[in-house]
This record gives C-alpha cells, sequence and structure tokens, in this order.
C-alpha cells in the first residue's frame, strides 16, 4: 500500500544563543494509511517537534518529508497550509478552543477557510461532526462552559470536520482525569476502526496498548519501532472502571 507519511533523515535543530538543541536527530520511518500510531518518550526526547513536523507547522532542518507522496519541502507556504487546512486534523493537550465561543462555531472554523463550502453546508458539517462525538446536545454551549473532556471532544470535532486523511494528536489526554481519558481514546479506536490513520503522541507508556504500532523516542532518535498483534480495547477499560457517583 502507499505509504500515507514517509519521513527520511530528518533532522531538526534550534539553535539557543550559542546552544544548538539536536531535537530530532536522523528520524525515518513510514506510516500507513489506516495505521493507528503512538508516538511514545519522555519528556523533551522531541515528541511535539516531529508532531509538528509531521503536521507541516515546521520545516525540517535536513531530510525529507513525503505526505501523501508528494514532498513537503517543494510545496510553497501557502499549498502547505492548504493542504494541511484539508488533509490534517490537529488535536491538542489544552484543547486550543476559542474561548467564549459555541461547541457549533469552534467546529465551522476550519470551513470558513474553503470559499467552496456554503453557510449551510458549513453548519451541517459541524453538527454532523459533534454529533460523531456524541455532543449533540452541547453545540451551543461555550467553551467555558464545558469540562474538559466535553472541551477536547469539540477539538475532536474540529479536526474532523474536513474529513482529514490524519489525524495528529499532541498529548490528547495529557489534562484528563482517567475515566475520561479513557472515554477519548476510545473515541480515537472507533475513529480508527471508522478507517482513519492516527497518529498519537504521549509520555504515558499504557496508550501504547491501545494503538497498532508504537515508535519510541529517546534524545531525538527512533529507539524502538514495533506492531501490536494485541491491540487493548479502551471501552472494555472503561467498562471496567467504578462507576462515577453522580
Ligand atoms: N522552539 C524551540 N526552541 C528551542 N528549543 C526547542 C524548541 N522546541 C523544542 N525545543 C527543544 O527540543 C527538544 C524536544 O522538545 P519537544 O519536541 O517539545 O519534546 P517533547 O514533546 O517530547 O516533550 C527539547 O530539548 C526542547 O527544549
Ligand atoms: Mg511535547
Amino acid at each position: 500500500m502507499k505509504d500515507i507519511i514517509r519521513i527520511e533523515n530528518l533532522c531538526r535543530d534550534f539553535v539557543v544563543g550559542s546552544e544548538t538543541v539536536h531535537a530530532l536527530r536522523d528520524v525515518s520511518f513510514s506510516i500507513q494509511p489506516g495505521e493507528f500510531v503512538t508516538i511514545m518518550g519522555t519528556s523533551g526526547s522531541g515528541k511535539s517537534t516531529l508532531l509538528n513536523m509531521l503536521g507541516c507547522l515546521d520545516i525540517p532542518t535536513s531530510g525529507e518529508y513525503y505526505l501523501d507522496g508528494k514532498p513537503v519541502r517543494e510545496m510553497g507556504k501557502n499549498d502547505r497550509a492548504s493542504y494541511r487546512n484539508l488533509k490534517i486534523g490537529f488535536i491538542f493537550q489544552s484543547y486550543n478552543l476559542l474561548p467564549k465561543t459555541t461547541a457549533l462555531e469552534n467546529v465551522e472554523l476550519p470551513l470558513l477557510y474553503n470559499p467552496s463550502v456554503s453557510k449551510r453546508v458549513r453548519r451541517e458539517k459541524a453538527l454532523n461532526a459533534l454529533k460523531a462525538v456524541g455532543l449533540e446536545n452541547r453545540v451551543n454551549h461555550r467553551s467555558n462552559q464545558m469540562s474538559g473532556g466535553q472541551q477536547q471532544r469539540v477539538a475532536i470535532a474540529r479536526a474532523m470536520v474536513n474529513d482529514p486523511v490524519i489525524l495528529l494528536a499532541d498529548e490528547a489526554t495529557g489534562n484528563l482525569d482517567t475515566r475520561t481519558s479513557y472515554e477519548i481514546l476510545a473515541l480515537f479506536q472507533r475513529l480508527h476502526a471508522e478507517g482513519r490513520t492516527i497518529i498519537f503522541v504521549t509520555h504515558n507508556p499504557e496508550i501504547a496498548e491501545f494503538s497498532s504500532r508504537n515508535i519510541l523516542l529517546r534524545d531525538g532518535r527512533v529507539v524502538e519501532d514495533k506492531k501490536n498483534s494485541r491491540i487493548g480495547s479502551a471501552r472494555q477499560v472503561l467498562e471496567a472502571l467504578p462507576k462515577e457517583i453522580d
């Protein structure tokens, strides 16, 4: 099958004063459509730097990145931005929603850059995305009127509204309690089962059990890259957790 992502000898240096930080050192791998990859590593190992690269938010110091077969280096800035907007959905630890803005408006946002989508279609797509994450009864709630788990669901709906081929998540469960983390993880597993390619960055080794492949980073290098043949069910873990007392 064709690689959706291929990186070759990727390096990213940051120059800070007289020091150079080698955040990524000679990283190479390919990801195929439909994989659910966790990228694991302790704080400072280069996970976010790598994810920003994969999401075309940053450019490598050296090495090549082919997204859906196209060399990202050769794309112009505008091409890269529109490619990113259409092909990639981002989810962050801190949700990055607009404050005091409704769930619906937040999810409609990525579609505003697409002139071929009418206002009516925009609303319809945003409502469908919110429904897919189980928030159909919260569409008019503002960000500050929702729990962390609900805000992360809005962020996931926003990431999915353009029907991207890849979802990139950076510590997406990092701010959430155990139960809510498994709920969000179960949602990612469902999106994966529906055929999405997911790359989920985390420092939490327990999460690798729920993905189909785990890449371990240490000091900016890949030190392990393993397929997981016994993928755990976050839904099952969730059902086994003690119920919350209302
Ligand atoms: N913009 C930046 N400027 C300078 N150094 C950076 C920058 N971003 C990341 N780094 C450094 O690169 C290394 C990897 O960082 P990061 O990718 O954020 O790690 P992780 O997400 O695994 O915690 C760290 O040493 C960090 O301090
Ligand atoms: Mg990070």
